[in-house]
């Protein structure tokens, strides 16, 4: 056991020596560190008052006592934690104490040792918490791997305008290591080229809002990004079958021309590029926005956290839209040097993007790309 301690709260806990895995005591993962901090800056920068909220697999509780810590006043109704984990009750009520969290918040908080869909659908007004009548209105999935054994519960009881927040780690899964994955577990066609992290991503959203639409729920990213080996997303849930209707729209293919290089939108999978080469796929995947720009902003102005500066200014910075060019393998394919980023970017009127560091937004075509391209060609 050690001490640890991150941003307002300490917390004793079994450190990994190696890799994280799932068969440890509840234990702190430092790589999440980030993770936990923008969860803290989202809900501190949306309007959303008086919310339950619920960490159904909340590990050493860390991210609770920060909620606890640093959301701001009026935010919290409820905090509801829980993890099937057996000490976990034990080392939770420790860590509060060590914490010396104050008497009024402790009467805010329920923690439960369950299997998580059942806590999720065990709780009801019956708890007799105020205001509490058995729906959440931020519900937190941070398992190790995949969300999914817990998307169906947590689609069900989450409440109109809530937040859902989902953390992936299987990201082998989401990038295609293996095709036959990807399609048995999120329901798509992975690619494994420069543009994977970016469909994984949207592969995964997909998955989610599939979840929501049989509900007649309406799920909307407001952020979604990929970092340090997982997948993030924070979903509003809007209420209404054309609401789900404009979601399913969304749901398209990516075509991506391994000759050329040349990519596009459709709601079609077999089709032939301007090349004359067939066109591989991708999808179906959310091909909308990942991101509320409005959003983005708050959390840049209201940011207390200096190292997610960077990583929230990529960001906001980044251009909307779905996909980008690498400019490293446009160059190897065309045989020529990469051009430099800052100059591609003013030619090209484009945004460097979050998931790779060669990649470059902008809505011109492939050939002004290439003029761009080839120009820097010694
Ligand atoms: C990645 S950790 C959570 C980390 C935590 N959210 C944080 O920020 O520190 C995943 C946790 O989920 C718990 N868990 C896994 N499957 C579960 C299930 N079916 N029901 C409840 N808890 C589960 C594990 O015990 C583990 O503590
Ligand atoms: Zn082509």
């Amino acid at each position: 056991m050690e001490l640890v301690e991150e941003n307002s709260v300490k917390i004793k806990v079994e450190i990994p020596k190696k890799d994280v895995h799932a068969k440890m005591e509840v234990f702190y993962n430092p790589l999440m560190k980030s993770n936990r901090n923008i969860s803290v800056l989202l809900l501190n920068s949306v309007d959303n008052k008086k919310m339950n909220l619920a960490l159904p697999l909340a590990g050493s509780g860390i991210r609770g006592l920060r909620f606890l810590q640093e959301l701001e006043k009026g935010k919290i109704n409820h905090l509801f934690l829980n993890d099937k984990k057996d000490n976990f009750v034990k080392m939770f009520n420790e860590n509060l104490k060590l914490n010396k969290i104050s008497k009024a918040k402790e009467n805010s908080i329920s923690v439960f040792n369950q299997e998580a869909s059942l806590f999720l659908l065990n709780l009801t007004e019956e708890q007799n918490i105020k205001d509490f009548c058995g729906y959440f209105d931020y519900i937190d999935l941070d398992p190790f791997g995949s969300p999914n054994p817990f998307l169906s519960v947590t689609l069900a009881r989450i409440t109109r305008k809530g937040i859902i927040a989902i953390t992936a780690t299987d990201t082998a899964a989401l990038t295609g290591t293996y095709p036959k994955v990807t399609k048995r577990k999120y329901w798509a066609r992975s690619m494994r080229n420069d543009l994977m992290h970016e469909i994984g991503l949207r592969i995964l959203i997909r998955k989610v809002q599939l979840h929501g639409v049989q509900f007649d729920k309406a799920l909307v990213p407001i952020l979604s990004y990929h970092k340090d080996h997982y997948f993030r997303v924070y979903f509003v849930s809007n209420k209404g079958k054309e609401n789900s209707d404009e979601v399913i729209k969304e749901h398209q293919y990516l075509l991506s021309c391994p000759k050329c290089l040349s990519f596009k939108i459709s709601n079609y999978n077999q089709e032939n590029c301007s090349c004359g080469w067939k066109y591989d796929y991708a999808g179906p995947l959310w091909t909308g926005k990942l991101f509320d720009q409005k959003l983005l902003q708050a959390m840049l102005k209201n940011n207390p956290f200096p190292e997610e500066e960077k990583f929230l200014q990529l960001l906001n910075d980044e251009m909307d839209t779905p996909f980008f060019y690498d400019l490293h393998a446009l160059s190897k394919k065309y045989k020529t040097d990469p051009p430099k980023m800052e100059l591609a970017l003013k030619k090209l009127k484009g945004t460097r993007t979050h998931f790779s560091l060669t990649g470059l937004k902008t809505e011109k075509s492939l050939k002004e790309v290439l003029k761009v391209v080839l120009s820097s060609k010694k």
